[in-house]
């Protein structure tokens, strides 16, 4: 097992959290070197590469990250995922590609860990309501997962399909009025296929908890979090526009691009500034949640104010 061995400066103010995850990493290695059977085959095989992202971002600490979710299948407020997802079960766990794909396969978690290598990835997360933070993900490029199910010529759009189980998510039983579950989102190939888009399983160096979208969910770094759609069991590759559940519910506010984008507001809100969790003073929001280096020759001939 690769365990990192740096980390960067982290000030003060974030003492807590780096407590936390260097007290994690040390029963991670107790548990790989005494080779003990861990609660979860996960928690033993999470390895971490060593970190070339972005230095000078300052991490959010885990209990905000733990305790602040967007996540309607367990209730509308911020506050309750944590507490209504304690029990939640996403053990065992499988997770399907198919449509549009030369090989359809389906693959419990388990296979995907012993598969693919684990990484952490370090990455800004900005929510369309106008709130961020900075999370250190554990998980692996969307990529290596599509190639294994091998595309086609119309493999052109992917859409992605969170767990429909009303006896373990409570919001799915309530009509919310308009939240049509299961929750959807959908991704261009090029974007699916881009490097910095991962399926994430941990951060912090543990397992995401049910808040977070355990066991694996979706994370696009330069998009709003909206697009990074949590607890995915379907993965359908297509040859047209997929579905993406805030898309359909209201297309005049949120788009299927949905790049962040501090020049196009919210008809409601400006996105030009936006709150870090932990933090008094708002701060400017970056194009791409600054990604644009990365990202922006994706959408170099489109009106961004038109595909928002
Ligand atoms: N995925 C599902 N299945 N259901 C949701 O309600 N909320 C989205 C996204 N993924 C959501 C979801 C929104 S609006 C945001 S901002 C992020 O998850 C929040 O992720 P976090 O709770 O891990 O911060």
């Amino acid at each position: 097992m690769l365990i990192r061995k740096d980390y960067d400066p982290i000030p003060s103010s974030q003492i807590t959290s780096e407590s936390h995850y260097y007290e994690r990493r040390m029963l991670m290695k107790l548990a790989a070197a005494a080779a003990v059977t861990v609660a979860s085959p996960l928690s033993a095989t999470l390895a971490f590469a060593k970190n070339k992202s972005r230095p000078g971002l300052e991490l959010t600490s885990y209990d905000q990250i733990t305790t602040y979710n967007n996540f309607y299948e367990f209730s509308l407020d911020k506050e309750g995922p944590s507490k209504l997802g304690q029990k939640f079960k996403s053990d065992p766990w499988s997770i399907s590609v198919g449509g549009e794909v030369q090989k359809p396969l389906t693959l419990d978690i388990e296979t995907i860990m012993k598969k693919i290598p684990m990484e952490e990835r370090i990455y800004r997360f900005r929510c369309v309501e106008g709130w961020s933070m900075v999370v250190p993900w554990v998980g692996f490029s969307l990529s290596s997962l599509l190639k294994q199910a091998g595309l086609t010529s119309k493999s052109k759009y992917v859409e992605f399909e969170t767990l429909f189980d009303p006896k373990q998510f409570p919001g799915q039983n309530r009509n919310f009025g308009s939240i049509p579950f299961p929750y959807r989102e959908g991704l261009r190939i090029d974007e699916a296929m881009h490097p910095l888009t991962i399926l994430a399983v941990g951060l912090y160096g543990k397992e995401l908890l049910p808040q977070n979208g355990a066991p694996i969910r979706l994370i696009v770094p330069w998009k709003y979090g909206f697009k990074s759609i949590k607890s995915i069991v379907k993965i359908t590759l297509s040859d047209h526009q997929t579905r993406s559940t805030w898309n359909q519910i209201a297309p005049n506010e949120y788009g299927f691009y949905a790049n962040v984008n501090p020049a196009v507001d919210h008809p409601r809100w400006s996105q030009a500034r936006e709150r870090v969790l932990g933090k008094f003073f708002k701060q400017d929001t970056l194009a791409f949640n600054g990604y644009a280096k990365e990202v922006a020759y994706l959408y170099k001939n489109m009106d961004l104010t038109k595909f928002y």
